[in-house]
């Protein structure tokens, strides 16, 4: 039985890579971090138990890190833990940058003491391009970085320090570059759940309105069920190397606003307003990948559209009010 070892795991794509994982015949282990309301802490899998292992760790703890590593000894490791909201990555840019930066820094080394042998796999992220877009209007592995916020900094240090890591030490470590995904398990404050709960819950009487930062911003919205199969193959490719992984479509934010909406016979613009306070001081205005590396290496196409992405949202918050 293969065993992985995942931070991040009661995120959302913690939990759906678990119950990916376990379905493959993997024993999963994981961390969490100490919270003060432990009941809420792993809601994303508590659903999964059997063959799945989860003790206390933060990335910013070295000696527990390397300590856990020695005692699962696993084949696979992913990297998933971030302070992962941009928005608020301006708020706390230094707890950001220790968390997403050193924390990979402090798991990476904790790998190469532990169990060098295993696969390490890091969780980039499309907002490395920042203001980066190829004349075709894509970004793929050879665009340039040109971050535009403290999280995309903090992910262009961990994508490089894992290339570092990989030519020094002959590691088997690798980035997937992930365009945005979501699920019915996405935070409520990323843009897709927000507005989908928002606007479920005017649908049902139970609020009025919903106020929103920039709504002219295009994102490339995949589905995370589908994205964490992509991990998995990624860091299983024989050759460490790195993969974007997108659908290639990209959505305004007002294009998506507007669908939602109307799939609950509502018109957006009675609705939404704008507040200041969920602007950015400096906006990443526009993300298209292009994953044709990754199609044409492994057998990877994504299952969802960006239309059943955003309905089996609305089901879910259609039936959870
Ligand atoms: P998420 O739902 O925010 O999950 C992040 C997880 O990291 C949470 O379980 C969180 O635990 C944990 N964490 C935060 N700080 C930690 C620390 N210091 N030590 C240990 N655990 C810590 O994010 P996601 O959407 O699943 O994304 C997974 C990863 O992919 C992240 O690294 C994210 O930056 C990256 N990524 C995401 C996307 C996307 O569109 N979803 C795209 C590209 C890259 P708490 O609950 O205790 O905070
Ligand atoms: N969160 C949020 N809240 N975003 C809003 C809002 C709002 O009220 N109004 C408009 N937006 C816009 C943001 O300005 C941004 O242009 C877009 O909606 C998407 O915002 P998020 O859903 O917060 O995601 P993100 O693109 O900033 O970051 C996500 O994707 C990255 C990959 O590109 C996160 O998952 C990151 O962790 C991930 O790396």
């Amino acid at each position: 039985m293969k065993k992985a070892f995942i931070t991040g795991i009661g995120g959302q794509d913690g939990s759906y890579l678990t119950e990916y994982l376990l379905g493959l015949g993997y024993e999963v282990h994981g961390i969490v971090r100490r919270n003060s309301t432990p009941e809420h802490q792993q809601s994303r899998i508590d659903f999964v138990r059997e063959n799945l292992h989860v003790s206390y760790g933060d990335l910013l703890d070295v000696s527990g890190l390397e300590r856990v590593l020695q005692k699962v000894n696993p084949d696979e490791v992913y990297n998933l833990a971030a302070q992962s909201h941009v928005r608020i990555s301006y708020d706390i840019p230094q707890f950001t940058a220790q968390t997403n930066a050193l924390g990979t820094l402090n798991i990476l080394e904790a790998f190469r003491n532990a169990c060098p042998e295993a696969k390490f796999y890091q969780a980039s992220s499309s907002e490395m391009f920042g203001s980066a877009v190829d004349e075709d209007g894509f970004q793929r592995e050879t665009t340039p970085f040109k971050p535009v916020s403290p999280y995309g900094c903090s992910k262009v240090f961990a994508y490089n320090i894992v290339h570092n890591y990989r030519n020094a030490y002959k590691l088997h470590a690798v980035n997937g570059i992930l365009f945005n995904h979501e699920s019915p398990r996405r935070g409520s404050n990323f843009v897709t759940n927000k507005v989908v709960k928002g606007a479920v819950l005017i649908k049902k009487g139970m609020a009025k309105n919903l106020e929103l930062g920039n709504m002219d911003s295009f994102r490339d919205w995949g589905h995370s069920k589908d994205y964490v199969k992509a991990m998995h193959k990624i860091i299983n490719h024989s050759m460490a190397d790195d993969f974007v992984v997108a659908t290639g479509q990209t959505h305004s934010v007002r294009e998506m606003t507007d669908y939602v909406f109307k799939q609950l016979g509502l018109d957006y613009q009675e609705y939404v307003s704008q507040n200041p306070n969920f602007l950015r001081p400096e906006e990443l205005t526009y993300l298209r990948g292009d994953s044709s590396k990754l199609r044409s290496t492994f057998d990877w196409t994504p299952e969802y559209t960006f239309h059943q992405l955003m309905d089996e949202m609305i089901e879910f918050w259609m039936e959870k009010l």
